[in-house]
């Protein structure tokens, strides 16, 4: 199947029982028994749910994987792949990502004894050295949040199988409509479901993919030991919001592109960060392992004030100020003070997010008319 009819058909079987085209939202928590041990394949809904399941296979296929698991938020499906590791054990992850991630990171599992690398994942010389025989999981986010840097995912995977450590990318910002990372050598695929797979903004979900059976097998055991799982009826929205996944990117692509050259073109801006433009340092590891450049991109004025930044910030009209993106409404974020708050400062702006950096997704209105509102801000 090609890619449009994938993502509609992917998980979806009539219901046995009626024939319903849609999944039902199986909201139960457990299933009769016939005998002790004996039931249809569904125990207790923790460990099973129907509607789960279907999402989960739909994960699975839109990402060119084997096994999809789903989780009940982003961070919970990181937490899962966090706990495959031991006291001991290394992890190397990108200096520049998810601020919620380097906070589950540092502040959560830190203290358990893994130790955590952060590095520039964009030069492969700079993450051979990070690796140590204690290395047992790279973690990449690409591109990255906010700052949109690229990492060639097939070289480090083969870097990865080298080194005998598992390959975990994070496709949020791509979507498996742009990216699948799978293919290019990654063990693992995480996704902030919430983002551009649910794509209305109506839900909080997360999701993991692999092909490899045993290590779907601890992932699967930690999903249901942990309990970290999401409700049918959230899964229905994200099963229904892959359905137009592909549509929706196109169309995110496509102003995301008019308003990244809008703006580089604009007298008042200084630097746009988005992997589309030739001259962005990983332009041609994107156009490699990337069918489109998304509909993220963040940007400087040339008044590079904090206080100039906060009146952007706070006066778009279609741009809605708030966390998250992904959804089919245009949104504007200050990366400082809300997604990378967690990150200390210092750190922060040696990694190049300064005060004044400003995101944004951009929404699937028509591009004419985010333009005109950022026009009359900025
Ligand atoms: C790139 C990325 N990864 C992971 C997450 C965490 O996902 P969630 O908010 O669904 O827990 C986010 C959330 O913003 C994100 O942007």
């Amino acid at each position: 199947m090609k890619i449009g009819t994938k993502f509609i058909h992917a998980g979806a079987e009539p219901d046995p029982s009626t024939g319903a085209i849609m999944t039902p939202i199986f909201q139960t928590s457990t299933y009769v028994q016939e005998a002790p041990g004996k039931n249809k394949g569904f125990e207790y809904a923790r460990s099973q749910n129907p509607t789960r399941k279907a999402l989960e296979e739909a994960l699975a296929i839109i990402e060119n994987g084997k096994y999809g698991l789903a989780f009940s938020s982003g961070v919970a499906a990181t937490d899962a792949v966090i706990k495959l590791l031991s006291p001991g054990d290394e992890v190397i992850a990108a200096n520049d990502m998810y601020g919620g991630t380097y906070r589950l990171f540092s502040k959560v599992f830190e203290k358990f004894g893994i130790k955590f690398i952060y590095t520039d994942t964009t030069n492969i010389d700079t993450l051979q050295k990070a690796i140590s025989s204690k290395t047992k999981l790279i973690w990449l986010e690409t591109p990255t949040n906010p700052l949109m840097n690229i990492t060639d995912i097939a070289a480090v995977a083969v870097l990865a199988k080298k080194t005998n450590a598992w390959l975990c990318v994070d496709n949020t910002f791509a979507s498996p409509y742009l990216q699948n990372p799978l293919d290019l050598g990654a063990d693992i695929v995480m996704h902030s479901s919430t983002k551009y797979l649910g794509g209305h903004s109506d839900v909080i979900q997360g999701a993991l993919i692999m092909n490899d059976p045993a290590l779907r097998e601890q992932l699967y055991f930690i999903q249901k030991s942990c309990g970290a799982v999401p409700g049918p009826m959230d899964c229905f929205l994200v099963l229904r919001g892959i359905k137009t996944l592909h549509i929706r990117m196109q169309r995110h692509c496509e102003n995301g592109e008019k308003i990244a050259h809008w703006l580089r073109n604009h007298s008042n801006v200084a630097k746009v960060y988005w992997p589309g433009f030739t001259d962005h340092p990983g332009y041609n590891v994107a156009k490699k392992q990337m069918r489109g450049f998304g509909g993220m991109l963040s940007f400087t004025m040339k008044d590079d004030s904090t206080a100039i930044a906060m009146k952007v910030l706070s006066s778009t009209k279609l741009f809605s100020l708030a966390e998250s993106l992904g959804g089919v409404e245009s949104l504007i974020n200050h990366p400082a003070s809300m997604t990378h708050a967690s990150i200390p400062r210092e750190e922060r702006i040696k990694n190049g997010l300064t005060d004044s950096l400003i995101r944004l997704s951009v929404g699937i209105e028509d591009a004419g008319d985010l333009i005109e509102d950022l026009e009359k801000v900025i």
